[in-house]
């Protein structure tokens, strides 16, 4: 069975990894690795990790790329690898516009297209923007719904989805999670990380860590706000080191850079590999994101998180108690944080490892679903 796996960016490398790994070491099916290349290093970090090589790159980015652009020249390029592959199942992830796409060229073709990562809802058409309609389109376009938890089997069952299209099977990112901090316990991964932390001159000893992200396309406008809340953190506390992995976008990059730079107790990096990543998350006091992933990481981790969004797709960590929604203004982001660093008692009460999101065997249940539907 032809199985081409379509993907683009940072977290959609990361979720799919298992999948391709578990694709292939079953014999009945043939994987095909095509990568958008919507992002590149970012993507890149991913591939090297997971040792995925790509059999198509269609290396569409471009420096400070529009909506518009990305669309257009994913779709285009698909066009022919459709054409040469003639798949028998397209496999996309999430809610990119790479994502989207790709449904969207598979039913242009008429390949059945399954969905991993559907169902999930914030019912709000601008928030994440665009990510809430790439996800429905991306659901509407596709034969097999993977939805990772009830919730979002639930939310496509009110949108008339028929039941026997729509598999709950966890979410796969837990799976990369989980298989990545197994790794992390060898030696040879320790002595890697302290070698790539000593070089980034990070010392975190005796130092309560605060990592920190944030990219999304609805906070642009908004990231002074957010800039503004992480200085008024490390102005306040004296056993705080602020780390924050600024993400490559141009429109990210500048205001972040350009707000806390210099900045005592914050330090800007550039994206870290996934290894590293997943190590400083281990290793963090609190979480502030504003990522999709991480809200579903964090709470495997025992990690209280602040999701700096007006809306999330994902209420299984908030209904959990282990992530609170914060918004993006200043004055909140600041006092949530700082309840979390003074309260032991409300610290604790978030401080606790739940699986809402899944338990590392998302992609053998995929791969076990798609033999029998495409039989
Ligand atoms: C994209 C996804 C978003 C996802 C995020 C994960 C869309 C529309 N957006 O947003 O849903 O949450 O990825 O990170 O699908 N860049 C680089 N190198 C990289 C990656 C990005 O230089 O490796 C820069 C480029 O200038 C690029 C810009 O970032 O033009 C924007 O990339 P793009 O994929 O369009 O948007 P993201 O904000 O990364
Ligand atoms: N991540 C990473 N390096 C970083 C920041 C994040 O590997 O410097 C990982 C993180 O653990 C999660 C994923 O990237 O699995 C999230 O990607 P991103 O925030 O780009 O996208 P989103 O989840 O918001 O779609």
């Amino acid at each position: 069975m032809r199985v081409l796996i379509i993907f683009g960016t940072r977290p959609e490398a990361i979720k799919l990894a298992p999948v391709i790994r578990e694709l292939g070491k079953r014999s009945e099916f043939d994987p095909r690795v095509c990568v958008t290349a919507q992002h590149r290093e970012m993507l890149d970090q991913v591939l090297q990790l997971f040792e995925i090589r790509p059999d198509f790159d269609l290396g569409i980015m471009r420096p400070d790329q529009s909506l518009f652009e990305v669309t257009e020249r994913a779709l285009a390029a698909l066009e022919g690898v459709l054409e040469a592959e003639r798949p028998e199942l397209v496999l996309v992830q999430g809610d990119t516009t790479t994502a989207f796409v790709g449904a969207l060229a598979g039913f242009y073709r008429k390949i059945r297209v399954g969905h991993i990562e559907a169902g999930l809802r914030s019912h709000d058409k601008f928030a994440p923007f665009p990510e809430e309609m790439n996800r429905r389109l991306a659901d509407e376009l596709s034969d097999l719904l993977f939805a990772p938890t009830e919730g979002a089997k639930a939310n496509l069952l009110r949108e008339g989805f028929p039941e026997e299209r729509i598999f709950v099977t966890g979410n796969t990112v837990i799976d990369a999670l989980l298989w990545t901090v197994e790794r992390l316990e060898s030696p040879e991964a320790q002595a890697r990380l302290v070698r790539r932390f000593a070089e980034l001159g990070l010392d975190l000893e005796g130092k309560r860590l605060i990592l920190v992200t944030a990219h999304r396309r609805e906070s642009f406008g908004r990231l002074g706000e957010i800039c503004h809340a992480l200085r008024l953190i490390a102005e306040h506390n004296r056993d705080v080191e602020l780390v924050y992995p600024v993400h490559l976008n141009p429109q990210v990059q500048g205001p972040v850079w350009r707000a806390l730079e210099g900045t005592d107790r914050v330090r800007l990096l550039e994206p870290l590999d996934y290894e590293s990543f997943v190590w400083l998350m281990s290793r963090a006091y609190l979480i502030l994101t504003d990522s999709g992933g991480i809200q579903e990481e964090a709470p495997s981790l025992g990690k209280p998180v602040l999701v700096m969004r007006e809306r999330t797709e994902r209420p299984e960590a908030l209904a959990a108690g282990t992530a609170k929604l914060v918004g993006v203004g200043r004055e909140r982001i600041f006092q949530e944080a700082q309840r979390l660093l003074d309260e032991p008692a409300e610290y604790a009460k978030m401080a606790r490892a739940v699986n809402p999101f899944g338990d590392g065997h998302a992609a053998e249940r995929i791969v076990s679903i798609l033999k029998e539907q495409l039989r």
